[in-house]
């Protein structure tokens, strides 16, 4: 992955960006076979934060497998994940999971679901794996060596204006912050060409590397949601921000091509898409 020699990259980022593909995929295929063992059967839920967020076993069972693999391989690093994991470690490098991200398309059979797989160093997130897991696509990045889908390199969305940019976003689950969020659509829907709502968020931020959408933001999203997802878009080229000058986060996350970004980032500042949480 990318060419540089392990003397040159002191974070050991290659072998990071190595087992994060091999975690994101392992995962994948994890959950391809416990969906097949219900053989269409129910698929038990339980509500998390709110009555809709919700939790499959096979989303704690892909946790559990990842933690398993980690700690196994090295048994220093940390690990966060979206089900409860959460150990500091001493090694420096810290693993930040989400089993399943898309829980609701899972649960709904919309092939828009993925194991979600990033490595910190000291804070920095260095690698990221994202792995679709209905389709198999498997998008990766390394801090510095570039982003691919599968071995293609991504270089980002088409050069468009924001009236003609179609941009993904996402909702939390709690009502209130939802109204807050679709009153700040309305007013960016007739400024653009076209929303889309996948229902992934690190999906969104690999479609953003791959070009098939032209923006994306989101307010209220966890590390889990973003962590490799937005390597993936930084490492395709594109602007991945906060607003108001501010780093990515749980406030606010931000991808989009350079030629729209920040027509993108201005309007959104403008209708307070920040201040929804
Ligand atoms: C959710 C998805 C969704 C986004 C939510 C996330 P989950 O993650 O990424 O697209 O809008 O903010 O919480 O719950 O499916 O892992
Ligand atoms: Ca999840």
């Amino acid at each position: 992955m990318g060419g540089v020699t392990p003397d040159r990259d002191p974070a050991g980022s290659i072998e990071l960006a190595r087992f994060a593909v091999e975690l994101a995929t392992g995962a994948a295929a994890e959950v391809r076979r416990a969906l097949a063992a219900l053989s269409g059967g129910d698929m038990r839920t339980d509500a998390k934060s709110t009555a809709t967020d919700l939790v499959t076993a096979t989303d704690r069972a892909s946790e559990q497998w990842l933690v398993e693999r980690i700690l196994t391989a090295r048994p220093g690093d940390g690990v966060l994940g979206e089900e409860g994991a959460d150990r500091a470690g001493s090694s420096g490098v810290r693993w930040v999971l989400d089993p399943i991200d898309g829980t609701v398309n899972f649960v709904l059979g919309l092939p828009a679901y993925a194991v979600s797989v990033a490595a910190e160093v000291d804070g920095i997130v260095v690698a990221g794996a994202v792995c679709n897991v209905a389709s198999g696509e498997l998008f990766r990045a390394r801090l510095g060596g570039g982003a691919y889908l599968y071995d293609q390199p991504l270089t980002g969305p088409r050069s468009v204006p924001l009236s003609r940019a179609v941009i993904g976003t996402g909702f939390g689950y709690d009502a209130s912050r939802r109204a807050r969020q679709i009153a700040v659509v309305a007013e960016l829907l007739p400024q653009v060409a076209d929303i889309r709502r996948i229902g992934a968020a690190s999906l969104d931020l690999c479609s953003v590397a791959a070009g098939r959408l032209d923006g994306y933001f989101e307010a209220g999203l966890n590390p889990w949601d973003y962590a490799a997802g937005a390597l993936v878009a930084a490492e395709a080229g594109c602007v991945v921000t906060g607003l108001r000058g501010r780093e990515p986060s749980t406030v606010m996350t931000v991808a989009a091509g350079t030629s729209c970004a920040t027509e993108l980032t201005t309007l959104l500042e403008v209708l307070g898409a920040d201040d929804v949480l």
